[in-house]
């Protein structure tokens, strides 16, 4: 076997690869605008996103998505910032999101979640904070909009450690918000960084730091808000959790930063902790065990993103894949597991700010997007090394929302069940057939209600289908864990659905919580589970 070089391992070692979590309208575009503007990516505020416009214009790819001002799937943009190659996974800002969203956190070593100071924990953070925590991944805090009203600073940490069960710890302390908003007190060097608006995007010089024993403060912030501050500062040290990096590599202590990214004010200081805190790429499971990306020398990567239809003149589909270890160029030829044959990977791109460009190179850590013929799925494992692996699987996140769906025009029933599949195998919706019968009867099931008018748009434009679709009741979907279970003999409630998805696993479909409840009582040692592995 040969061995990993010096080189390799320095690249890797300098990658950082993150997503950016947050609910709409807490700051998520505007922070990742500043990080690309640090990084030099961008010459200017608005890139990422032209007001005028009002659309995403690095992930923009469906007419749906201009339509309604927003981007349905996530991107990725790569800078490079103080010797770190940087990596950061976006994920929809809006309500409606997708299982992408939650699969790009299976691509990411850590999550940057944006919290709006005025507003604390909203849902959406909610549900994207339980697959960070599934995975133990370090979850660092910006509490944005400083520059606003804020919430009790004591209550915005409250609201992390009770909404969200993970620890809380302040690595600076904000003075006053809003109109009173004068920085922040970093406790690690008893530093108070006064606040400074610089929205125009050009970076002006060093942020001002003064001791906090300083007479010079006083210009600053006045004897009431300096007595505040210690008097919460000591609070903190006594009672709040503590810095602790190991807790924190674990997943189970986040730092928080406090700041205001429209007035780029506390962004690079968050950006430079973070960098330090956060971890360069790590071992990922395998069906052999560990792969460390430190030891194996050979290229290996996992799809966990396929997205279709990026440029209309031609019906092309790229499968987003993470890079675990060892080098990518373009062209080569790696095994793909579950092809089980040879594949070349060809047309490689990469997202440079809101350029999309043709990569040459890329290593562990990194993302590429690879033309995909129609051959990968969502989990696929692809490796160069002799000694084949495949990477642990991506779970299948449940839907929340499910509808029958029937094509309008009876005689187009092959390409509406060409169509249906295609898009289910890139992973866009799950699609479910009734237990015991064939395709007559199809149901979907989506994480995010857009994903209807997004199926519903995909089958208009790419097949030429239209299709009804009738809201089913159903909220909760088990996958049925017990091999041995007799699907005619299970008894649930009278509003249970019996079916099965893509892979003939049988699941059920439930209207409420009290029907799951009932349906265990009744059939005893029934084994439910939220995700199919
Ligand atoms: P998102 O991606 O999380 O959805 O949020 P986005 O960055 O688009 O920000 C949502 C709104 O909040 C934007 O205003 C943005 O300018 C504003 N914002 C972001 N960070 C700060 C901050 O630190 N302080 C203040 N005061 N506002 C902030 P908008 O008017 O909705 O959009 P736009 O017209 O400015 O684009």
């Amino acid at each position: 076997m040969s061995q990993i070089t010096e080189d390799i391992k320095r690249q890797i070692e300098t990658r950082r690869t993150f997503a950016i979590i947050s609910h709409p309208d807490a700051g998520k575009t505007t922070l990742t605008e500043k990080f690309l503007l640090y990084g030099g990516a961008i010459n200017q505020a608005g890139s990422v996103k032209g007001k005028a416009t009002a659309k995403h214009a690095v992930s923009d790819w469906m007419e749906i998505e201009k339509e309604r001002g927003i981007s349905v799937t996530s991107s990725v943009l790569q800078f490079n910032y103080g010797g770190y190659c940087i990596n950061i996974l976006d994920t929809p800002g809006h309500q409606d999101f997708s299982e992408d969203t939650y699969r790009t956190l299976m691509a990411a070593d850590s999550a940057v979640m944006v919290i709006d100071a005025s507003k604390g924990v909203e849902a959406q953070t909610r549900k994207l904070f339980k697959v960070c925590t599934m995975r133990h991944i370090p979850i660092f805090t910006f509490i944005n909009k400083m520059d606003r009203e804020a919430m009790d600073t004591f209550e915005l940490l409250d609201d992390i450690e009770n909404e969200l069960g993970i620890a809380a710890c302040p690595v600076n302390w904000p003075i006053g918000s809003g109109k009173e908003f004068k920085g922040v007190y970093d406790r690690a060097s008893k530093k108070v960084e006064v606040f400074s608006d610089t929205r125009k995007g050009t970076i002006q010089g060093e942020v001002k730091k003064i001791d906090i024993t300083d007479l010079e403060l006083s210009r600053f912030i006045t004897d009431e808000q300096r007595a505040q501050l210690e008097e919460e500062i000591e609070l903190q040290d006594g009672a709040g959790a503590q810095f602790d990096q190991e807790l924190i590599s674990k997943g189970e202590l986040s730092p928080v930063f406090f700041g205001s990214a429209l007035t780029n004010f506390g962004v690079e200081t968050f950006l430079q902790h973070f960098l330090k805190m956060t971890t360069p790429p790590l071992s990922r499971m395998s069906d052999k065990g560990p792969v460390n990306p430190m030891e194996e020398p050979e290229f290996s990567a996992f799809v966990f993103k396929i997205q279709a239809n990026m440029n209309k003149a031609h019906r092309d589909r790229i499968a987003f894949m993470r890079i675990c270890t060892g080098e990518f160029e373009a062209g080569m030829d790696v095994y793909h597991m579950q092809g089980g044959r040879k594949v070349r990977l060809s047309q490689p791109q990469q997202l440079m700010a809101s350029e999309r460009k043709m990569v040459e190179h890329a290593c562990g850590g990194d993302i590429i997007g690879v033309f995909d013929p129609g051959i990968f799925s969502i989990g696929d494992t692809l490796t160069a090394a002799d000694e084949r692996f495949c990477y642990e699987g991506i779970p299948t996140f449940a839907p929340e929302h499910f509808a029958r769906v029937r094509q309008v025009d009876t005689m187009k029933r092959k390409q509406f069940i060409k169509g249906i599949n295609q898009i289910a195998q890139e992973g866009a919706i799950q699609i479910f057939q009734e237990f015991n019968t064939g395709m007559e009867e199809i149901i979907v099931g989506v994480v995010g209600v857009l994903q209807f008018d997004v199926l519903k748009y995909r089958l208009e434009n790419e097949y030429k289908v239209e299709i009804r679709l009738d809201n089913l009741p159903y909220e909760y979907i088990r996958w049925i864990e017990n091999p041995e279970i007799d699907m005619d003999k299970l008894s649930g409630t009278s509003d249970m659905k019996k079916v099965k998805d893509l892979k003939g696993r049988p699941l059920l479909l439930f209207v409420n919580e009290w029907s799951i409840r009932m349906t265990q009582e009744r059939n005893e040692g029934l084994m439910l589970a939220e995700f199919a592995r």
